[in-house]
């Protein structure tokens, strides 16, 4: 168990949230929302230890072990893959290298024996003996094939070098994951496996994302933070939309009531205060009116994005028409008789194995490149 003890995170005058109580739960996955800068890396960086709260503190049950996903992704170019997994358990890492480094010695003695016995205890117990093949189901169920397991992390293109740093804060069970913005960068098919991961997974996940769908599927619990408080709700992202919207609809209606209340004390007491025979009744509606308190309704920092594109014309109903496109690179086929109408108002998502094609495809439908043949309609406001 994992708990936040009165934390407040301030950098010089500036207070990102006071005061935060938490205590993140075996078997529950939390999604932490907010605006952007509202200081949710800064939040799990606290967790995790990195940072320092300003006041509080955080603490582990003893004996836990909490696993972060690496932010950099050069940190480990001189490590082999399999090895960059294998170190998101530091202990067991440790060890393997202090065994290896025993058995290598020439000058083998009674000393070393027992100290390698010792290793080896701890080494079981950890379940050392899977590790490595562990690490590898890892990197195969992301998509990093077997070749590339003992390849160096400075060989991997950046997606790659994403995954496997993914499966590192995955690997041998932690007590406590911290992931921020794990589906970066990953494709549709990496995101739906760490979705069933996360699901399945036994201890406590702390997950901030900006990917609603994601954060449905995956928590348990959402923690909002906003208005320089963090505060915990039960329940998936949609849940804490549609509760918090009835809060707040809640509260401006309390509020809407209590203000009509208001004016009609203040017109009484306005009315009958200089009024010997109501001044009794107006001085009994003054102490009234001191007792209404108004709910406080902050403006949230949240901004929902959206885009505006304004067009230069009103388009026709058929935006774009493309028909059977291939492009050949390098020998390789890129893409193979593509044929698609964009309507008016549709809203696409393109999805490809091979990330090239997307790119290549984009690139012919803007002119910046050619299709082996061309044939490409752009519509017009005529139809
Ligand atoms: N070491 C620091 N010193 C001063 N200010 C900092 C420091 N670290 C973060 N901040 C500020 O704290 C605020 C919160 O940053 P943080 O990265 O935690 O936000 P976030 O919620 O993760 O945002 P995003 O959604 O953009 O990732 C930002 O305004 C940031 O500039
Ligand atoms: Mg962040």
């Amino acid at each position: 168990m994992l708990v936040a003890n009165g934390v407040t995170i301030r950098f010089g005058k500036r207070v990102l949230f006071e005061d935060v109580n938490i205590r993140f739960g075996k078997g529950n996955c939390y999604g932490i929302i907010g605006a952007n800068g509202a200081g949710k890396s800064t939040f799990l960086k606290v967790l995790s230890g990195e940072l320092e709260p300003s006041k509080g503190e955080v603490t582990i049950e003893k004996g836990e072990r909490i696993s972060v996903l690496k932010q950099d992704h050069f940190a480990y170019e001189e490590e082999k893959v399999i090895d960059t997994v294998i170190m998101g358990n530091q202990e067991l890492y440790k060890i393997m290298k202090e065994k290896e480094a025993i058995y290598a010695k020439p000058d083998f003695n009674e000393e070393d024996g027992m100290k390698a016995a010792k290793l080896e205890e701890r080494f079981a117990e950890l379940d050392g003996w899977n590790a490595e093949s562990d690490a590898a189901v890892l990197l195969n169920d992301l998509g990093i094939d077997s070749e590339l397991h003992y390849k160096y992390m400075k060989e991997l293109e950046a997606r790659q070098k994403v995954k496997v740093l993914l499966a590192q804060s995955l690997f041998g069970n932690p007590d406590v994951l911290l992931l921020d913005e794990p589906t970066n960068d990953l494709d549709l098919k990496s995101i739906n496996w760490l979705q069933e991961f996360l699901i399945n997974f036994e201890n406590t996940v702390i997950v901030v994302s900006h990917d609603r769908y994601f954060l449905n599927k995956v928590c348990t619990h959402t923690a909002d933070v906003d208005f320089g408080k963090i505060t915990v709700y039960p329940g998936n992202y949609d849940f804490w939309y549609e509760s918090s919207q009835l809060a707040l609809k809640q509260a401006k209606e309390s509020n809407k009531k209590k203000e009509e209340k208001i004016k009609e004390l203040q017109e009484f007491i306005a009315r009958f205060s200089a009024n010997a025979s109501k001044s009794k009744q107006a001085t009994s509606r003054k102490k009234s009116l001191e007792k209404i308190e108004l709910e406080e309704i902050k403006p949230s920092n949240r901004r929902y994005p959206y885009v505006d594109f304004k067009p230069d014309r009103e388009p026709g109903k058929e935006i774009l028409q493309v028909k059977n496109i291939s492009k050949t690179i390098e020998g390789e086929k890129i893409l193979d008789n593509v044929s698609f109408t964009v309507k008016q108002g549709d809203k696409i998502a393109f999805l490809a194995d091979n990330e090239n094609a997307k790119t290549v495809l984009f690139q012919i439908i803007a002119g910046e490149m050619a299709p082996d043949f061309r044939r490409i309609n752009m519509g017009n406001n005529n139809n």
